[in-house]
């Protein structure tokens, strides 16, 4: 039922044939979300969650593998069999609750829009519907401006631009084909860092990031909650705030 296989390769022989093989789960994560989940220098996956995932799956005894992938396609890959959970700064919504199962939630932030230091507009351009806005495809951001802006008439479909990822929402919005961008506040921070672009207000969607699992995988998905508990209830959790400059 599980992407992961078991490690029989990479676990000793047991002696006596007593020590169970462990089980290897895929993690699907986005590889340009930092904080939560990157790619660094070195090519390895890093971040807050990506460590999280790492401490719990030592927590409840597996293994994690972790496999960047497009976020667009990320829940039909937890659906179809490819990874056996999104652990990657992914928000607790009734619509994907349809599809997949939430661990319980670990993190809670609301939507930010950024903006073209020099242009002058504000959140309520934003919001009036007079702007070419930006947001990585498949997101809440994105979610937002269809339901609030687009399917309200206040703006055409057409200024709604959406990218893979959010880097590249960032470079336009630098470069002025967008006049706007909305993503979560943490990693539109780390987007915009040491470029001309500023935050002119948030939204106060309030979500909450959970870990996505298939349904029926219920071992896993009492396992994640068990690990996040603990994690939480860590000082290692702690750390990882400060690390990451979540604090
Ligand atoms: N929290 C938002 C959502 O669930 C944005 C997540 C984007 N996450 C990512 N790893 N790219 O849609």
């Amino acid at each position: 039922a599980f992407a992961g296989c078991t490690s029989s390769e990479e676990t000793p022989a047991p002696a006596q044939g007593d020590v169970p093989e462990t089980t290897i789960f895929i993690v699907g994560i986005d590889g340009e979300y930092p904080p939560y989940s990157y790619i660094d220098s070195e090519g390895n996956p890093q971040g807050f969650d990506v460590e999280s995932v790492r401490w719990i799956a030592e927590n409840q005894g597996f293994e994690v593998k972790i496999q960047p992938m497009a976020w667009d396609g990320i829940i039909p890959a937890l659906v179809n069999g490819k990874i056996d959970m999104v652990y990657s700064g992914l928000t607790i919504t009734d619509e994907r609750k349809e599809k997949v199962n939430f661990s319980i939630p670990y993190w809670v932030v609301n939507q930010s829009v950024a903006v073209q230091e020099d242009s002058g507009y504000t959140l309520d351009d934003f919001k009036n519907g007079t702007l070419v806005i930006g947001a990585q495809r498949g997101t809440t951001g994105q979610m937002w401006v269809e339901k609030n802006l687009i399917e309200t008439g206040l703006m055409s479909k057409d200024n709604l631009k959406t990218y893979d990822n959010f880097p590249l929402v960032a470079e336009d919005l630098k470069n002025g084909r967008l006049d706007a961008a909305i993503y979560d506040k943490p990693p539109m921070l780390d987007a915009i860092a040491g470029k001309p672009i500023v935050i002119v207000g948030e939204i106060n969607t309030g979500e909450e990031y959970g870990v996505a699992i298939r349904k029926g995988d219920v071992d896993l998905l009492n396992s994640m909650n068990e690990g996040i508990t603990t994690l939480m209830a860590d000082p290692y959790w702690e750390e990882l705030k400060i690390k990451y400059e979540m604090a």
